[in-house]
């Protein structure tokens, strides 16, 4: 049987690069940056040109398709997810490593049916990589399969979080007890890339054995949980459930085990969800 998304794969793949592309030649130029939702959330004329361009491109093909960009998010639009085939788009994610030339950039794109991510594309476009990973063929990085770390043990591991882009106080407070926790485990490093989407596809790679963030978007951790399921790695939710694109909350590990254990020792905090429903009670 032929695969039924594999056209709406491929387009993605030349998309992403196309898109790479452009944000690339624009890392060249003066970026200027204005602002989203507080000082430090950041946005710039190219991450809305090359959400348009997907965008775009996308409907002529495939006009049937619904869209959740963060751009257009921003702009007023929905972000909901439904059973449609959706396009779950960040058209630069590191913005902030964007304005400053710091060299890790991701166009990601995730493509979902029925509220499972078909496949995903992250486009690491300054260092030319692009990982892909479609739903039960397994994860690739410019064609050669990946796979998560085998290593078993936290205290061996390196594992990835960011700061995000709140900077209250208490939320800060927050991010650094989990953070001291997870590093008294004691681990062997904490890093972080500045994208989620590029964080997962080095926990895909075998690069990092964890990574978590209370505070992504959809669009930052759609692409990228598929390519790191299909590489042998595992998702969940911060209190150890299943996971939920929508909640602004991620585990990505090698294994559940390493998950876990991250589990035990960081404390969730509010935060809006991407549909703007009220957050479940987690068991
Ligand atoms: C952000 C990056 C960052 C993460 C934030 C994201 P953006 O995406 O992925 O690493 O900490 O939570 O929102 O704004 O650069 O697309
Ligand atoms: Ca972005």
């Amino acid at each position: 049987m032929t695969d039924r998304w594999q056209k709406a794969m491929d387009h993605a793949v030349a998309i992403a690069r196309t898109a790479g592309r452009v944000v690339r030649e624009a890392l060249q130029a003066e970026r200027k940056a204005t602002t989203k939702n507080s000082s430090v959330d950041l946005v710039t004329q190219t991450d809305q040109k090359v959400e348009q361009l997907i965008i775009q491109s996308v409907k002529e093909k495939f006009p049937s398709h619904k869209f959740i960009g963060e751009e257009s998010v921003a702009a007023g639009e929905p972000s909901i997810l439904t059973d449609e085939p959706t396009w779950i788009i960040d058209p630069i994610d590191g913005t902030t490593n964007f304005v400053h030339g710091f060299p890790f950039v991701a166009v990601s794109i995730g493509f979902s049916v029925n509220r499972q991510v078909e496949f995903g594309v992250v486009y690491s476009c300054v260092e030319d990589k692009m990982f892909t990973a479609r739903r039960g063929k397994g994860a690739f990085c410019n064609g050669e399969p990946i796979q998560v770390s085998d290593q078993e043990d936290i205290r061996q591991s390196i594992i990835a979080t960011e700061f995000g882009s709140n900077r209250e106080p208490e939320v800060v407070d927050h991010i650094f007890s989990n953070l001291r926790k997870v590093l008294t485990i004691p681990v062997h490093g904490i890093r972080g890339a500045g994208t989620a989407a590029t964080n997962m596809c080095l926990v895909a790679s075998g690069c990092v054995e964890a990574y978590y963030e209370i505070g992504v978007h959809v669009w930052d951790i759609a692409a990228g949980s598929v390519i790191v399921s299909e590489a042998g790695g595992v998702l969940m939710d911060v209190e150890g459930g299943d996971v939920d694109l929508m909640s602004r909350r991620v585990i990505a590990a090698n294994k559940r085990t390493i998950g876990k254990r991250i589990v035990r020792e960081i404390h969730p905090f509010d935060v809006i969800r991407d549909d703007g429903q009220v957050p479940q009670e987690q068991g």
